[in-house]
């Protein structure tokens, strides 16, 4: 079969298509992955006779149709610009995470044959004045252009799948931490740099109080929840193909401490606290707590604690960040 990732050398759509190599899709064989972003990959990519690296605009609607060919299965759409970007450039946010999403559903549109498609939402698509668990049945009320535009984007997963144009699943992603490389623009950057940078030996900022609660997921959970979504026949998402996904919920004192743990006194000496109001407000806006049981009975995991998860990053990343810190 034929998959499609956009986004696919993003930080999530490079992992995801590492594991589909790997191990195949839950829909069956991988006979080609096509991986389409704007920019080259930062980290290396196997050398796979299966794998095909397309460059574009995921806006450019040409462009998109001729990527996503007849033969195309499955497309994992995971192309955006994160959510600092998208609030500091609210053109270049709608047409990336608005109007790049209509442009790759309406090619899967045309093929006529409703193809597979996992789309990447948010958790910002909550916000304001929130219940204390946050859910499927939670009403979206984004506080920001990117939990806005990710909403749309859920809303339209739906209408194409209720009209058989695709077979949509939008997954609510909490905030994957933690994530390799260095800083991005999302708002939640520092919930890595944080981990991150002190254990490969480089100073990080805390812009944030540590009473903040997050909800977190580690890459290894998330990239596991994207393949397995492919495999959900779409049925069994019920009245609406949006689903929130599990996540832990931590405070960023105890993300810290779990840092210190793993690290040492010499780690957290280079962790420093610097409150932002704008950070705050913004991840002040998202969810602390997710109640997640419609997930879970779909076969959705999640990570046991916040020492799990930097150990994981300690195993899957250390040691290319260390090179990259250099
Ligand atoms: N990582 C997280 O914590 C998190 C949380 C919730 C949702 N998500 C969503 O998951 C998806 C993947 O996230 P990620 O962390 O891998 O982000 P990422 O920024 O690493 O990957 C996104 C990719 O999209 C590409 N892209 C941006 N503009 C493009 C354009 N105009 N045309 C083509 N490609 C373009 C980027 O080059 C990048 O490689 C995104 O949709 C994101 O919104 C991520």
């Amino acid at each position: 079969m034929r998959i499609v990732i956009t986004g696919g050398c993003g930080f999530l759509g490079r992992r995801v298509a590492l594991k589909l190599l790997a191990e195949g899709s839950p829909l069956g064989r991988v006979d080609e992955l096509a991986l389409f972003d704007n920019a080259p990959s930062a980290l290396p990519l196997p050398e796979d006779k299966r794998l095909t690296l397309v460059t574009g605009d995921i806006a450019d609607r040409e462009t998109i149709a001729r990527l996503i060919t007849r033969d195309t299965d499955a497309v994992f759409h995971l192309a955006a610009i994160v959510s600092g970007q998208a609030e500091a450039d609210t053109d270049l946010g709608y047409r990336v995470n608005l109007d790049g999403t209509r442009a790759v559903l309406d090619a899967c549109r045309a093929l006529g044959t409703a193809p597979r498609l996992v789309f990447a939402s948010s958790l910002a698509v909550y916000g304001g004045s929130l219940p204390p668990e946050v859910g499927d049945d939670t009403a979206l009320t984004p506080q920001t252009s990117y939990g806005t535009q990710k909403a749309i984007g859920e809303l339209l997963v739906n209408d194409y799948s209720r009209k058989g144009f695709v077979d949509g699943r939008a997954l609510r992603l909490p905030t994957v931490v933690v994530r390799p490389g260095r800083p991005n623009r999302a708002a939640s950057t520092f919930a890595s740099s944080m981990i991150r940078e002190p254990l490969a030996g480089q100073e990080a900022v805390c812009p944030v109080s540590p009473d903040t609660v997050m909800a977190l997921a580690s890459p290894r959970r998330i990239v596991a929840g994207l393949v397995h979504a492919l495999g959900i026949p779409g049925e069994a998402f019920g009245a609406t193909r949006s689903l929130q996904v599990p996540g832990f919920s931590v405070s960023v004192g105890e993300m810290a401490a779990a840092m210190r743990r793993a690290g040492g006194e010499a780690a957290h000496a280079r962790l420093r606290w610097q409150a932002d109001p704008q950070i705050q407000a913004i991840v002040s806006s998202w969810p602390p707590v997710l109640a997640t049981p419609r997930a879970e009975a779909l076969g959705f995991g999640r990570d046991k604690n916040i020492d799990e998860v930097v150990q994981a990053f300690i195993e899957d990343d250390l040691p290319l960040q260390k090179e990259l810190a250099g």
